[in-house]
């Protein structure tokens, strides 16, 4: 059921029930972060791994702090920069918080979203939410109320319409539990960013499977259409697909050989943040195109362009 009332995501909420919530990058499936048995519900309704923890949400990192959670001095002055906004920091866990938010690590993943009736929900909240991504596991994320009511239905509570996702990409993800800050996740923050702002260069040797870290590979396809999808430069090893068979998403230019009607470009402007916002409904109405394959065109690996390219080669087909 699509809401727009607070109250009732609230209410909702304090009982234990899972809600949709709008944020800046993609809409989360939330439950009271202090509640084993609600979280349990995420795990339940995404068809998730117990083992890939959850991040907690709430409206200002002083709220973590209250929470008994201590951010290293280097992720607060991060977060002032940055936060509310899309970056999750990974610090060290309180003990307020149940082992299934964490899979059982000693670190936790907080972050404050930047969306203004989100935040006015958290404000209200005594409690923070746990929520990953909106979608079944392994499938494309949501940016619109509508993406996760066709997933989930009435399965639910209720999901809070904020109306489309500015960002359009989930949040980038540093880990502050070592010696030095280390990236996790590209996102909707580009690393040329966080970068200019800390006055280093960020460890990314934990980067590759960071959606599995107990057993690498397994969830290696990840944001995914049910039409094959392979990078543009798979295209002379398809076998037999004609380019009438094929659906394309481009960053900026169309393809010389698929049909015109087939193709999505994600931003004719060549603006990376445009192309970010429009990257999940494009794989979603390329799939809707039931056609054979999808043709996806990398972008220029920098600034958002990184996020973008991770998301869809972990959506790609993996070719030997
Ligand atoms: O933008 C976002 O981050 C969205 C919105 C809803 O906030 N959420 C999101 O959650 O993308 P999810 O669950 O789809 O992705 C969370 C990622 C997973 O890869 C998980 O393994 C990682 O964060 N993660 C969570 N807690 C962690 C921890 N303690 N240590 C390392 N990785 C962690
Ligand atoms: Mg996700």
């Amino acid at each position: 059921m699509i809401i727009h009332k607070l109250q009732t995501a609230i209410d909702l909420l304090s009982e234990g029930k899972l809600v949709a919530i709008p944020t800046e990058t993609v809409y989360g499936l939330a439950a009271n972060g202090f509640n084993g048995q609600a979280v349990a519900g995420i795990f339940q309704a995404k068809n998730r791994p117990q083992f890939n923890p959850l991040i907690l949400h709430s409206n200002s990192m002083e709220r973590f702090q209250e929470w008994e959670i201590s951010i290293p001095k280097q992720a607060l002055d991060l977060a002032a920069k940055f936060s509310p906004g899309p970056l999750t920091l990974v610090v060290p866990k309180s003990n307020l918080i149940p082992d299934i938010v964490t899979a059982g690590q000693n670190s936790v993943a907080i972050r404050v979203p930047n969306h203004p009736l989100t935040l006015e929900l958290l404000s209200k909240l005594a409690f923070p939410l746990a929520a990953p991504s909106a979608n079944k596991s392994g499938t494309i994320s949501p940016t619109k109320a509508q993406d996760v009511q066709a997933q989930f239905g009435e399965e639910i509570g209720a999901i809070l319409d904020g109306g489309p996702c500015h960002i359009g990409l989930e949040s980038t993800i540093i880990s502050f539990t070592g010696n030095t800050p280390k990236l996790l996740r590209l996102g909707g923050l580009s690393l040329e960013e966080i970068e200019d702002s800390l006055g280093m260069k960020l460890d990314q040797t934990k980067l590759i499977n960071n959606e599995n870290p107990e057993a690498p590979g397994m969830l290696s396809r990840h944001y995914a259409p049910q039409t094959p999808l392979y990078i543009d430069d798979a295209i002379a090893h398809l076998p037999e697909a004609e380019f009438s068979e094929m659906a394309f998403i481009g960053f900026k230019e169309p393809h010389g050989q698929i049909p015109t009607i087939n193709q999505i470009l994600l931003s004719d402007g060549g603006s990376y943040a445009e192309a970010a916002q429009n990257l999940f409904t494009a794989l979603r109405k390329a799939d809707n195109m039931q056609l054979k394959v999808i043709i996806a065109q990398l972008l220029p690996e920098e600034n958002l362009g990184r996020a973008i390219n991770d998301r869809l080669r972990r959506a790609a087909i993996k070719q030997n």
